[in-house]
This record gives structure tokens, C-alpha cells and sequence, in this order.
């Protein structure tokens, strides 16, 4: 059977159609993934797509399976139990591994494209041209990874480490490899002159130290690129290193002229450039602020110094208002994921409904540590899609809102963004939570939040801290509403 199939898939054009198939996955099931309610069946479809991807290049290449089976095995064995144990707000960090694997297994098709193939004639020009884009981007995307993962796992100080000279240090280093590049592209077999020895003749780099050099070169630059980052900046440059890790692969697929790895792999390129680009608005901040200005060094400003009184309440304070409220926003922040409060908010949501009050959850894009990280803790609560509101949306209605929960959140609804021109995050936009007539914030203590400064909100007119842990305190007011 198994021998049927494989001369099947030896046929270029029934693999053809088995590819073009599992392109039409893939950006069917990207579709879908557009929506919540159709994003399980999108990821599904596209896992399908890179399923028939993964058999058919299988079948076609006619290998011995024996060690294909090992690794397969231990690659899912590795992959079920991290994916069964990492916590919600540890999937960034999974993420970076996920993109460090793609880059790693990008510049190793670059690597056995150019040992097994590199002395053949067709190899020079365009062929050596995509493997070295293999090799740097896939360099670049694995230790970047790698040490993205360790600062967000706090494995390393999550500060940005920075240095006198460092953007010339990292041009430096990014000439050298692109010369490199140049003269693998030109001729792959041949060594580079590097000058002249003490007998007079030349020093010449054997090709295969040009080609390690240029392994070495992508690998430091990878680590040299990231650790000006700082740790909370790192969810950005993650999808940027996955846009890397596509292009890597790209690059890859057009070195072992595969079109389903070039399809896959500009797809993934093309949607973590957008990804980053979404991020980087709702933060208000370029990208290149993002990657080079060393965002949480301490070393930018703090805003204005918040005086006044922060005013404390109990959840029995909260319940009379509430229970009287006709209009309720609900605007939840990283605190929700941390104490994992969704399906608390959700059942608070659902008596405060049928007590007649109308209620509504206002996302941030940049609430919590991951893009869409409200959004899917707040489904897998199984909270009504229609009753999530985009922050422009909302905002409008904020005046006219009887009373604004504010779970676990900070920075996304800091009103210094609005009004300090001399806060680190002005010009970010916010949900204006304190245009509702009460504000109830909820969270441990008076700390900062992920930009570090302090937020004026606490100290309105209009706003009752109410201390402890989220997922308590939203189940003592669901006692207070039942008892
Ligand atoms: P933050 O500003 O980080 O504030 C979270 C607050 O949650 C903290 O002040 C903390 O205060 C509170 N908290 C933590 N654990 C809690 C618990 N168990 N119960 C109750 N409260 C708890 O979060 P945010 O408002 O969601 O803003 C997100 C920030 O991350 C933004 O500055 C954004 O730019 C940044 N960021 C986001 C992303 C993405 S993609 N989402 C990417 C990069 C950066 P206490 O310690 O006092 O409890």
C-alpha cells in the first residue's frame, strides 16, 4: 500500500495538486482564524493542510523512514507534553521556541543544500543566493529565539542590555555577513582572499570557513540583535522573529525548490509582519523604538508624579452600586490572566445580566502579554463574542457607563497616556475608563504595571481600589449578589 502511494507521490503532478491542496488549507484556515468562532476550525484546517504537506513530501522523496519515525516520535512526545503543561501566560515563551525551531531547521536545509549540492555548477547564483538567506535568517531567528525565550522565562535578566557602540558593533557584524554573502553568492566553491602571508602568497578562506563563517556570523547576530530588547518589549520582537522564521523557510523552500515551504513560509512571513505592525500601533511606538531605544532600561522618563489619595472599597461597597448599575464595562488586563479569573468574570457577568444590567468587556489589543490574550481567555470562558468591544468601540459609550470593572489591568487604562506628555507611554490609546461614573479597579496592590510607572487613575474622584487577588475578589462579589 505504503509503495502505491509512494509512486503516486513520485508523480510531479499528483504532488502538485497534493500541494496546491494544502496551500488552499492554509490560507482558508488563516481566514478563519480571523474570527474566534471559526478559529479552532481554521487552526484544524490549516494543521490538515500541513499534515498532507508533511506525508506527501514524505512519499515523494522515496527515503528510508527508519530515523524520520525516531524523530517524528520524539518531536511529538516533545511537543504533546510541553503543549499539555505550559500555562496560559507562558505561551509567548512557547512561541519563541516554536519560531527558534523553524529558524534552526531553515539553516539546516541551508546547511545540507550547500554540503550535499554546493560544488554543482547550478548551485552558484540564485540557489547559493536563497541559502544564504536560509542560513543568516534562520541563524538570526534561532539564537534571537532562544534568547527571547529565556528573558520572558526570566532564565536571563529581562533588562535591556546595552553598550557603548552596540548599533555600530551590529552593523559591523551584519556587513560582514552580507560581503560574505556576496561572495558565497558569486562563487560557493571558492575561498575568499583575506590577504597576504609572510612568504608573499595569498591567504585564502577555504569556502567551507566562508560558509561557517557565515553560520557563526547569523548565530551572533541573532543574540546581538535581541538583548537591547527589553523583556516586555519581547512579545513584539517575537512576532517579528516569526515573520523571520517564515521567511527563513521561504528562503529554504526555494533552495530545495519546494513550493509548499515557499507558500508556508511566505504566509507566515507575510502575517507576523502584520501582526508586529499591529502591535507596534497599539503601543503607539515604531518598531525601530522597539528594537533599538532600550524601552524599560529606566533610562527614559517616569511622567509626572501622582499625588492624592487612593480610595479603598470592599466587594460588599461594590455590590449595592452594582447591583443598582443599568450600564456595566468590564475592562480586564494582564491581572485576569495572572489570577485566572475568566470564568469568575464570566459568572459575575452573567448575574449582573440577569439583573437587567448591560454588559459589556472593552479589549485592549495590547491588554495582557500576547496579542489577542484577552480575547481567548475570555472565550475559553465562553463569554458571548458580541459582548467584546473593541477600545474604539467602547470608548464612546464610557461616559454614559454606570460602572467600569477594571480587572487585573494598568497601563491600558493609565490616563498619564492621555494627558502627561512627559509619561513613557503618551500617545498610547487607552479605554477611558475613568469617564465612567464609578470606577471599581481590582488588584493586589498599588504596583506599576508592565511600563512601570504609576497611574493616575487610582487616584480619581470616581475610583474605589479594591485590593486582593482578581479571581477572590470577583467571587466574593458573585457571593455578595447570591447571598
Ligand atoms: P499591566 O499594565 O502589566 O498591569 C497588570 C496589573 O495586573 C498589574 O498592575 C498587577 O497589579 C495586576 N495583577 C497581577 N496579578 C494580579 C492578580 N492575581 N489579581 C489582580 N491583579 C493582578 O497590564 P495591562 O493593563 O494588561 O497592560 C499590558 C501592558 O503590556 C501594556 O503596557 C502593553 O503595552 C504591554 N505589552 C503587551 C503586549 C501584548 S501583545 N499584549 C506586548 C508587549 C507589551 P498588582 O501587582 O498590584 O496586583
Amino acid at each position: 500500500m505504503s509503495a502505491v502511494l509512494e509512486t503516486l507521490m513520485q508523480n510531479d503532478l499528483l504532488s502538485s495538486v497534493a500541494y496546491v491542496t494544502s496551500a488552499i488549507l492554509f490560507v482558508f484556515g488563516l481566514k478563519l482564524m480571523g474570527s474566534p468562532d471559526s478559529a479552532q476550525r481554521g487552526n484544524l484546517l490549516s494543521a490538515g493542510g500541513m499534515l498532507l504537506a508533511v506525508v506527501v513530501t514524505l512519499l515523494s522523496s522515496g527515503l528510508d523512514y527508519k530515523w524520520i519515525a525516531l524523530g517524528v516520535a520524539i518531536g511529538s512526545a516533545i511537543g504533546y507534553v510541553t503543549a499539555v503543561r505550559v500555562q496560559m501566560t507562558a505561551m509567548p515563551e512557547m512561541v519563541a521556541l516554536f519560531n527558534g525551531s523553524g529558524g534552526l531547521a531553515s539553516l539546516l536545509l541551508g546547511a545540507s543544500e550547500y554540503t550535499s549540492h554546493g560544488a554543482d555548477p547550478e548551485f552558484q547564483g540564485f540557489t547559493a543566493f536563497v541559502t544564504f538567506l536560509a542560513i543568516i535568517i534562520g541563524g538570526v531567528t534561532f539564537t534571537g529565539s532562544v534568547i527571547a525565550w529565556a528573558k520572558l522565562s526570566e532564565k536571563i535578566d529581562g533588562k535591556p542590555i546595552l553598550y557603548p557602540g552596540q548599533q555600530f558593533v551590529n552593523a559591523a557584524l551584519l556587513l560582514t555577513a552580507l560581503v560574505l554573502g556576496v561572495l558565497f553568492t558569486l562563487d560557493p566553491t571558492r575561498g575568499v582572499l583575506v590577504g597576504a602571508s609572510s612568504g608573499g602568497g595569498a591567504m585564502v578562506l577555504s569556502s567551507s570557513i566562508v560558509f561557517l563563517g557565515l553560520v557563526v556570523l547569523s548565530l551572533m547576530l541573532g543574540v546581538m540583535v535581541v538583548i537591547p530588547i527589553g523583556g516586555a518589549d519581547m512579545p513584539v520582537a517575537i512576532s517579528l522573529l516569526n515573520s523571520y522564521s517564515g521567511l527563513a523557510a521561504c528562503a529554504a523552500g526555494y533552495a530545495i525548490n519546494n513550493s509548499i515551504l515557499i507558500v508556508a513560509g511566505a504566509l507566515v512571513g507575510a502575517s507576523g509582519i502584520v501582526l508586529t505592525n499591529i502591535m507596534c500601533k497599539a503601543m503607539n511606538r515604531s518598531l525601530g523604538n522597539v528594537l533599538f531605544s532600550g524601552f524599560g532600561s529606566g533610562a527614559g522618563g517616569s511622567g509626572a508624579a501622582v499625588e492624592g489619595e487612593a480610595k479603598a472599597a470592599t466587594p460588599e461597597d461594590a455590590y449595592y452600586v452594582l447591583e443598582a448599575a443599568s450600564t456595566v464595562v468590564i475592562a480586564p488586563g494582564y491581572g485576569l490572566a495572572v489570577a485566572q479569573a475568566q470564568h469568575a468574570v464570566r459568572e459575575l457577568g452573567d448575574i449582573l445580566e440577569d439583573n437587567g444590567t448591560e454588559v459589556k468587556y472593552a479589549i485592549h489589543p495590547v491588554a495582557g502579554r500576547m496579542p489577542g490574550h484577552m480575547n481567548v481567555l475570555l472565550a475559553e470562558a465562553n463569554v458571548p463574542y458580541e459582548q467584546l468591544v473593541e477600545m474604539d468601540g467602547i470608548n464612546p459609550h464610557m461616559p454614559n457607563t454606570d460602572v467600569c470593572i477594571v480587572i487585573g489591568a494598568n497601563d491600558v487604562v493609565n490616563p498619564a497616556a492621555r494627558e502627561d506628555e512627559t509619561s513613557p507611554i503618551y500617545g498610547m490609546p487607552i479605554i477611558n475608563a475613568d469617564a465612567a461614573r464609578t470606577v471599581y479597579v481590582l488588584k493586589r496592590s498599588m504596583n506599576t504595571g508592565f511600563a512601570g510607572i504609576s497611574n493616575p487613575l487610582f487616584f480619581c474622584e470616581n475610583t474605589r481600589m479594591i485590593f486582593g487577588d482578581a479571581k477572590k475578589t470577583v467571587e466574593s462579589l458573585i457571593e455578595q449578589f447570591k447571598s
